[in-house]
């Protein structure tokens, strides 16, 4: 079979093409997604023992993808030594061929892909946390063959179960943002009943799912957000303390981030954040210092303002406030918090949908920040 056909699933489970269409980074490339990103035919990947190759559904487009393009801070290839970058570390798809060792999953099962890759072999894959081994990547940004094709390659750790309520877009958007979210604030920062959280960008893509796990726990979000479409949303997923950022210029000093404080307060009835839930960096990392309460946590992933972070650090050890850094997931997490969807208590929140030809528009989408919630693409799937 030279190729499968895009948008139907024509073949039965195991029959692998000759080739196959993916949306590809080179190196020459790199810059905005909309010029970086590209439909082309490659070689299907083989697979290792414990591995698995899936057939892409849909793929969730992700802030990693942008980076991925960019080339910056760090380029793909100086990370990964294949001619060309498959980004995408999000997708719902069939498990299509398993690896030799593989006992957990079988070709024909509908699965959700988590994007941790760990060795599976070291002393804290298999004590500590896979997070912590040397080897750890995130699939489809550290390493290739990633979601936005035809077949991906995934260590069979990766899958859990699709939710069978979900469509195949739905379903291919949450994972990484989501588990990212949980990890973050369920077993970092140990939020707790009561807990009033600050989450930044809480329209976005981490921050829908902070929204809905602070509800879902009983703790209090404060969410920040920049337009009245996104305030929108998150009052939908329950949150009632929200915050336009557009009236705080953070540039101007400490005198806007005291304003700020003062906002919160008076949302919460003269409470500080127990918890800020932190993936801006540059811009807002010295409010989120400021505004944390006396002993309060700041949970930080990413920082896509700038990760030179400069804020004062007197309200950090005089208050004695934490900063602990979060990154993605373990598949236990990962595992625990899928339950949550497949019980339909944690919703996906899905914006727009895109066939894989237009992947590169839908990453500049996110790029410019003009999304809301996630995007999805679809690949076999036809609607
Ligand atoms: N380490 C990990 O495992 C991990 C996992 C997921 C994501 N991340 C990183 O976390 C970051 C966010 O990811 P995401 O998927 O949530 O992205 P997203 O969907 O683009 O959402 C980010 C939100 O941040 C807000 N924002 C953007 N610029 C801002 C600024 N200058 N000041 C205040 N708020 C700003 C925006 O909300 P408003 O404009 O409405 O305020 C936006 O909706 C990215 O850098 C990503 O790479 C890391």
């Amino acid at each position: 079979m030279k190729r499968l056909d895009l948008g139907a699933v024509t073949a039965p489970p195991g029959a692998i093409p000759d080739s196959m269409l993916a949306v590809t980074i080179r190196r020459e490339r790199e810059g905005e997604p909309r010029d970086a990103m590209k439909l082309e035919e490659v070689p299907v990947p083989g697979i290792g023992p414990d591995e698995v190759l899936v057939l892409v559904m849909a793929a969730g487009v992700n802030f990693n993808g942008v980076w991925a393009a960019r080339g910056r801070p760090v380029s793909v290839f100086d990370m990964h030594h294949e001619p060309f970058h498959i980004a995408g570390s999000d997708a719902a798809g069939i498990v299509w061929k398993v690896g030799e060792s593989v006992t957990r999953w079988k070709p024909g099962d509908e699965v959700v892909v988590h994007c941790n890759q760990s060795c599976g072999q070291c002393p804290e894959c298999n004590g500590l946390d896979p997070m912590a081994c040397e080897r750890q990547k995130i699939w489809g940004y550290e390493t290739s063959w990633g979601s936005f094709a035809q077949l991906a390659k995934v260590q069979a750790q990766q899958l859990v179960h699709k939710p069978r309520q979900l469509g195949w877009a739905e379903a291919a958007s949450y994972g990484l943002t989501y588990f990212t979210a949980y990890r973050m604030l369920v077993d970092r920062a140990e939020m707790k009943p009561g807990d009033n959280v600050l989450v930044w960008g809480a329209g976005g893509g981490l921050g829908s799912f902070a929204v809905q796990l602070c509800k879902l726990v009983g703790a209090n979000p404060i969410a920040v957000v920049s337009s009245p479409e996104r305030e929108r949303l998150v009052r939908e997923l329950g949150a009632s303390m929200v915050i336009d950022r557009t009236g705080f210029d953070f540039t101007r000093g400490p005198q806007v981030s005291r304003a700020f404080g003062a906002r919160i307060r008076e949302l919460t009835g003269g409470k500080d954040a127990d918890i800020v839930f932190e993936h801006v960096g540059k811009q807002t990392f010295p409010t989120s210092v400021l505004v944390a309460k006396r002993f309060g946590k700041i949970v930080i992933c990413g920082a896509t303002s700038g990760y030179d972070l400069d804020f004062d650090v007197r309200y950090l050890w005089m208050r004695q406030k934490t900063i602990i850094g979060s990154h993605f997931a373990n598949a236990y997490e990962a595992e625990r918090a899928n339950r949550l969807v497949i019980e339909g208590k944690i919703r996906p929140v899905l914006d727009q949908v895109f066939p894989l030809h237009r992947a590169a528009e839908a990453h500049q989408l996110v790029a410019d920040n003009r999304h809301k919630g996630k995007i999805a693409i679809l690949v076999q799937a036809a609607a």
